[in-house]
């Protein structure tokens, strides 16, 4: 037995002592950070991978704000490999397949696809293969009814622009506003297709200035595994579609099976990013860093609708934890970011994490809210609300069961119901609009605070970070007090 002579430390157990700071404007702070040593993100935060937060439509958002959303696991193979693509396919700079039509189809036919695909135009490919023209929505509404085939209504490819494959956004920009066009079929020397840019997907890129692409200018987006031996091939899977970055993500990540995993999807897939977690104790974070993790999620038990620490007595206040996780990563003689998961109720906390040593923090109850989170809102005492749960919650435990059953119908879920021992609860939240709007409010703390703190990057926020424990009474003096509050 052994108790250690310190305590443990959480986010309201301290405050960051303002610093000299010679930054004038919010605007002079730069939010960029490392996911893993090989990905940067424009601000440090990732949706959580519970199935109340984060599928595709989270996921998008996120990357658009600069961040990222890792796609939670509790679905099948199929199932996950179809939200990574929803994500690679909201937007991409290059569009590898564009939907294609021979120049001898119909008008009715090229009509057709363009209604079936949502697309307002069509590569014309001839039998070799070989561009012979496109055809635009444009083309086919204004055309007279004497044409009747694409190639009588199509611009031909001698009229043409095209882009040769390693153009760059910028030159693309300027091609299709100097000649007025919206599409840039692009073709490698021998003149075969090998994509399309459109002025629709650049705009998206311009537009949202923090975006977090990949080399294709695709969204980013990572997903979650466990360790059963089947997770090997959900991984393969997830990887071949293009996955940035795998979670192994399990309750208890310093065990020997997830230690395993690690080293056998290192093995495997050398060039993969691989987040590993979640651990809570310097030796946890530095056997995750020796066994190959690219990042560490540091958290057990902060999690709003946690309840691992009640049911086990096993935790790490979360600010510990992470100033911890740091040190085990630097025992390991590697340089590999921490993620802060969980507990996460407001900027200040971020900032708060951020300056204790993690690179980004993870969010789940506070994204459950939003209109981007799997479910619909429903009213509550007249209220709109979301539902968030626990993934060790009671339901999303026997929805999983279920799942991984659905062949064995024989089996009784009134026998399962009585075996589950929760870590996790069920509960809602208020509905919170978009998310854009909730990372707004985070990024403009996190930038408020990196000038308290005198810090124009997180690297500096952390090499100034000086905490001060405070006490209950400091505590209350941190939130508003002595008004009323409407
Ligand atoms: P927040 O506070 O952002 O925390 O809602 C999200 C993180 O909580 C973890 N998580 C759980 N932990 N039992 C737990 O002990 C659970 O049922 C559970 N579900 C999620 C997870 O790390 C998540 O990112």
């Amino acid at each position: 037995m052994y108790i250690r002579p310190i305590k443990g430390l959480t986010f309201d157990d301290v405050l960051l002592v303002p610093r000299r700071s010679s930054i004038a404007s919010r605007k002079d702070v730069d939010t960029s950070t490392r996911l893993t040593p090989s990905i940067r993100l424009n601000i440090p935060i990732l949706s959580a991978n519970m199935d109340t937060v984060t599928e595709s439509r989270m996921a998008i958002a996120m990357a658009r704000a600069g961040g990222i959303g890792i796609l939670h696991r509790f679905m099948t193979i199929e199932q996950q490999v179809r939200e990574v693509k929803a994500v690679k396919r909201a937007q991409g700079f290059i569009i590898e397949h564009p939907y294609n039509i021979g120049p001898d189809d119909t008008i009715e036919q090229a009509r057709a696809m363009m209604d079936r695909h949502k697309v307002g135009a069509l590569i014309v490919l001839d039998e070799s293969g070989k561009l012979a023209g496109l055809i635009s929505q444009r083309d086919i509404m204004l055309a007279p009814s004497t044409i009747a085939t694409v190639r009588q209504a199509m611009t031909p490819r001698e009229r043409l622009i095209t882009a040769p494959p390693d153009i760059t956004v910028e030159q693309a920009r300027q091609l299709l506003y100097q000649h007025r066009i919206e599409k840039l079929p692009v073709l490698d020397r021998e003149g075969n297709l090998v994509g399309l840019i459109t002025a629709r997907d650049l705009i998206k890129l311009i537009q949202y200035p923090n975006i977090t692409t990949d080399e294709k200018g695709r969204l980013r987006v990572g997903a979650a595994i466990g360790v059963t031996p089947r997770e090997r091939d959900r991984a393969a899977a997830l990887l071949e579609t293009g996955t940035d970055v795998i979670v192994i993500d399990i309750a208890h990540g310093h065990a020997d099976h997830c230690i395993k995993m690690l080293k056998d999807l290192r093995r495997e897939f050398p060039q993969a990013q691989l987040i590993a977690g979640n651990i809570a104790s310097r030796e946890g974070a530095r056997d995750l860093a020796e066994a190959g993790a690219d990042a560490i999620k540091v958290g057990i038990g902060p999690g709003s609708i946690c309840t691992t620490r009640i049911v086990t007595g096993f935790g790490v206040p979360q600010l510990t934890a992470i100033m911890d996780s740091v040190q085990g990563v630097k025992d390991s003689g590697r340089d590999i970011p921490i993620i802060a998961d969980g507990g996460i109720r407001m900027a200040g906390d971020m900032v708060k994490a951020l300056a204790a040593g993690a690179e980004t923090v993870m969010i789940g109850s506070l994204f459950a809210g939003c209109e981007e989170a799997p479910g619909a809102p429903v009213l509550r005492d007249g209220a709109k609300v979301k539902v968030v749960r626990g993934m060790a919650s009671l339901g999303a435990t026997m929805d999983r069961r279920r799942a991984e059953r659905s062949e064995d119908e024989s089996a009784e879920d009134q026998e399962d119901w009585s075996k589950v021992v929760p870590e996790g609860v069920e509960a809602v939240v208020p509905y919170r609009g978009r998310v854009s709007e909730i990372i707004h409010q985070l990024v403009g703390g996190l930038r408020s605070g990196m000038s308290y703190g005198g810090a124009r990057t997180i690297r500096e926020l952390q090499a100034n970070a000086e905490f001060i424990e405070i006490t209950p009474a400091g505590m209350r003096e941190s939130k508003p007090h002595d008004v009323q509050r409407d």
